[in-house]
């Protein structure tokens, strides 16, 4: 589908009307669309979700129904338990080291979770963690993946995030060495996550400022510096750790990168799940561009001032650092803007501009969160709609009772 504002937004209104707000949609056609195109872009290499993206069981079991996608990439292990348990999918990889005790002695006591998830290490203080909830010998095997490090380092400047200390093939090795002495664990995957690719958008948004269009430039001279050292290192990262033990996969990107990452003969399988819902931050990207599949709405409650209209609601801000990336898309109608001195606010947001006259009490805007995942941490619903219709709601994690962190 090719997401057309004038004639989908208002479909989403229709389709919606009947519900009070805030109310979060999802568009089935749009989220079709985009896990096609996320398939289409990692071009045969299989994509692993990345559960933290998403925050919804029926969005995960929907993509994972389709050949390209394998495995959830999950956030933490009491998640990862939950989802083998529910039946989600039977190879989870967490992608961040744990130390929750009482997941881990959750998944060391049950053979189906340990032989179905796999938790990220870098550390040998990470096993001990392990080994302290219970002994080797009193516990099921545990399954490991090594996360190396994919950040360009330059000097006097680090660009990607902090993960793994371990960015050398040598540093590598010597984990690894260091876990095949170790009784009851098992190295079976590596991880490397190059952020600063596959989730540092590239262009300026449409009637950014000049800096963004420097800075958008900057960002891609970095990416493709990052790209000339990356894959060089991570095939001799994984070349070295597989002559001490027998990896089954190979894991790397992240929506933003999937072309590129899925051209590096050493990544076995992809990460992804932002480009499946298409949030605010996705906008800023060359290669690609998601649909906004997931949406929420808000009505309008009061017109302060002539000019002016204030909804109930809209606070919700994404992590990450703090700037106006970070605050809800106000995706329609168009010529919206936020107040400077209120932002989305905490209960109600004054929204100017252009836009403003054509709305009265009632009448619905739609916004995009920044972040994908997010916005499910907001709402127990997402309003399923297909065409015109509303055809299901599926329940966020939140909606289930869960909260992961
Ligand atoms: C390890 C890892 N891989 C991949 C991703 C990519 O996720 P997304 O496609 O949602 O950007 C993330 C997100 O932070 C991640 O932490």
């Amino acid at each position: 589908m090719t997401w057309t504002p004038t004639a989908d937004w208002p479909r989403l209104t229709r389709a919606t009307a009947h519900l009070d707000t805030p109310l979060a949609a999802l568009d089935l056609g749009a989220l079709r669309a985009n896990a096609a195109d996320l398939a289409r872009r990692a071009a045969g290499t299989p994509i692993r979700v990345a559960s933290k993206s998403v925050r919804c069981r029926p969005v995960l079991t929907e993509v994972l129904s389709r050949s390209e996608y394998a495995g959830v990439l999950a956030y933490s292990l009491a998640e990862a338990l939950w989802l083998v348990r529910e039946g989600v999918s039977d190879d989870v990889v967490v992608a961040y080291p744990t130390v929750d005790r009482t997941a881990l002695a959750e998944l060391v006591r049950d053979p189906a979770a340990a032989a179905a998830v796999t938790l990220m290490v870098d550390d040998p203080a990470q096993l001990d963690v392990v080994d302290a909830v219970a002994g080797p010998g009193q516990r099921e095997t545990v399954r490991l993946c090594l996360e190396l490090d994919a950040s360009l380092s330059l000097p006097g400047l680090w660009v990607g995030v902090r993960r793994s200390p371990l960015r050398t093939a040598q540093e590598a090795r010597g984990a690894a060495e260091a876990i095949a002495r170790r009784a009851g664990f098992r190295l079976v995957g590596m991880m490397a996550y190059e952020a600063q690719i596959a989730g540092l958008g590239n262009q300026p948004v449409a009637g950014s400022a000049p800096a963004a269009r420097v800075r958008a430039a900057v960002v891609r001279r970095l990416q493709e510096r990052s790209w000339r050292e990356l894959p060089e290192r991570r095939a001799a990262a994984v070349a070295a750790v597989g002559e001490v033990a027998a990896l089954e996969f190979v894991n790397g990107g992240g929506t933003g990168s999937l072309e590129r990452t899925t051209t590096d003969a050493s990544v076995t399988e992809l990460a992804a799940g932002s480009g499946l819902f298409g949030p605010g931050l996705f906008d800023a990207y060359r290669s690609f561009q998601p649909a906004p599949a997931a949406a929420f709405a808000l009505d309008v409650v009061r017109v302060p001032v002539s000019g002016t209209v204030t909804v109930g609601g809209a606070g919700w801000v994404a992590s990450g650092p703090p700037g106006a990336d970070r605050l809800p898309t106000i995706a329609w109608p168009e010529g919206l803007r936020y107040l400077p001195a209120e932002g989305p606010g905490e209960v109600q947001s004054p929204l100017t501009g252009p836009g403003a006259a054509g709305l009265g009490v009632g009448d619905r805007v739609w916004f995009r969160h920044a972040k994908a995942g997010e916005l499910c941490e907001r709402v127990d619903t997402l309003h399923v709609v297909d065409g015109e219709d509303i055809v299901g709601q599926w329940p966020t994690y939140r909606g289930e009772g869960k909260n992961f962190g």
